[in-house]
């Protein structure tokens, strides 16, 4: 490859064209993501420690500590006590590293993992690198898993029992404090992925808490920073139970400061973790609150007005995930694509799909909802 170099202006001139090709959270039409955009103070905090690598970590002791207290604050979040854990690049490596400690741990040959049908995509490349073979379980009306169908799944080969806090496609909770006592009965490594979940669930009024480090079967979660909590992309993270876990997932490393590497990815960068940082600390508890709330009441209201206008919903709301259907939800989506509405169409439950994140403010919804009121008519 040959180039030359140009000046700065140039480059930041071509770099901010290039930029407007993106789509942009602050329009209100981008509806089909988890992510959103990344919080000031997040923005702000990530800047500050672009230097560090927490994939050495003796060099970066700061960021070392920001992980930590995150990792800290996550885990009293989600009732645990002397978790150990990672900000590490999404929800697939906080799912992979929950897998191959189970895995490892089991030393099986022929090792299975029970998923329900409505696990992330993830878990299909997870079980792929880990050779494990995905056992599917079928899920009940209301679109959680099925925990007689899990029980079914078990055999001397289960390494783990995987359940969702909030499935990516419908917002649905597994009943996680079933899977809790199969895998107890069967002693299985149960994980939690509360990639999406995990950020909104603790601050809900009505949904009961126990889909987590509160019942002792619960052996990790995931739970995404980069997705409800408004922190800079890359920022999944990982949590375990017990420190000893670490052993079933380290990585000798010949020449960096720290004997171990415990994440798949080994040059990370500490802004993550000091973004994921800042907003903690600048919300508090309260501040995330007050935002999942907004969320929830625009759910509620989207829900409300779209079956007033004749649209049936795939399943009542729990968390701000809305999915829905017309006489011709693929001919309606492809219709609303084209308004510039960006949704999700998911064949296999024939809806659209809404994720109501905070960009998403009132003023779009009811934007959006004249759109799909008019087009469904025509
Ligand atoms: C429940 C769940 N798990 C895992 C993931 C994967 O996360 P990532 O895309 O950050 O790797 C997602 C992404 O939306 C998710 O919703």
């Amino acid at each position: 490859m040959q180039f030359e170099g140009s000046s700065r202006k140039t480059v930041l001139n071509e770099l901010k064209k290039t930029c407007l090709q993106d789509k942009r959270y602050d329009d209100g039409k981008i509806l089909c993501s988890m992510c959103t955009k990344p919080h000031p103070i997040a923005q702000k905090a990530y800047m500050m420690f672009l230097n560090s690598n927490l994939g050495d970590p003796g060099l970066f002791p700061g960021s070392v500590n920001l992980e930590k207290e995150v990792i800290d604050q996550l885990s009293s979040l989600l009732h645990g006590e002397g978790c150990k854990g990672f900000i590490v690049s999404g929800g697939t490596e906080a799912n992979l590293l929950a897998l191959l400690a189970a895995r490892n741990m089991a030393r099986i040959a022929k090792a299975e993992v029970i998923l329900s049908e409505s696990a992330h995509f993830s878990f299909t490349k997870i079980c792929s690198l880990l050779n494990l073979k995905p056992v599917y379980a079928t899920l009940d009306s209301d679109f959680k898993v099925d925990a007689s169908s899990v029980e079914k799944c078990v055999s001397q080969n289960t390494v783990a029992i995987i359940g969702t806090a909030g499935t990516a496609e419908l917002g649905v909770i597994d009943p996680i404090k079933r899977l809790a006592q199969i895998a107890t009965e069967h002693k299985v490594y149960l994980h939690v992925d509360a990639a999406f979940g995990g950020l909104v669930i603790p601050f809900l009024h009505k949904v009961p808490n126990d889909f987590d480090f509160s019942l002792p079967a619960v052996k990790s979660m995931t739970v995404d920073p980069h997705k409800m909590g408004m922190a800079v992309i890359p920022a999944g993270g990982i949590i375990f139970r017990d420190s000893k876990t670490l052993d079933y997932i380290k990585t000798e490393t010949p020449y960096l400061t720290d004997r171990y590497q415990y994440t798949f990815v080994g040059t990370r960068t500490g802004a993550s973790a000091a973004s994921v940082w800042a907003v903690f600390r600048y919300l508090g508890v309260d501040g995330f609150r007050r935002i999942v709330n907004t969320c929830m009441s625009n759910t509620q209201f989207l829900a409300v007005k779209l079956k007033e206008a004749g649209f049936k919903l795939v399943v009542e709301p729990t968390l701000n995930i809305v999915a829905f259907r017309s006489k011709d939800t693929r001919v309606l989506a492809e219709k609303l694509l084209q308004k510039g509405w960006f949704i999700s169409y998911i064949p296999r439950y024939d809806c659209i799909r809404i994720v109501l994140m905070p960009h998403f403010k009132r003023r779009h919804i009811h934007l959006f909802l004249k759109d799909a009121i008019e087009t469904q008519k025509l």
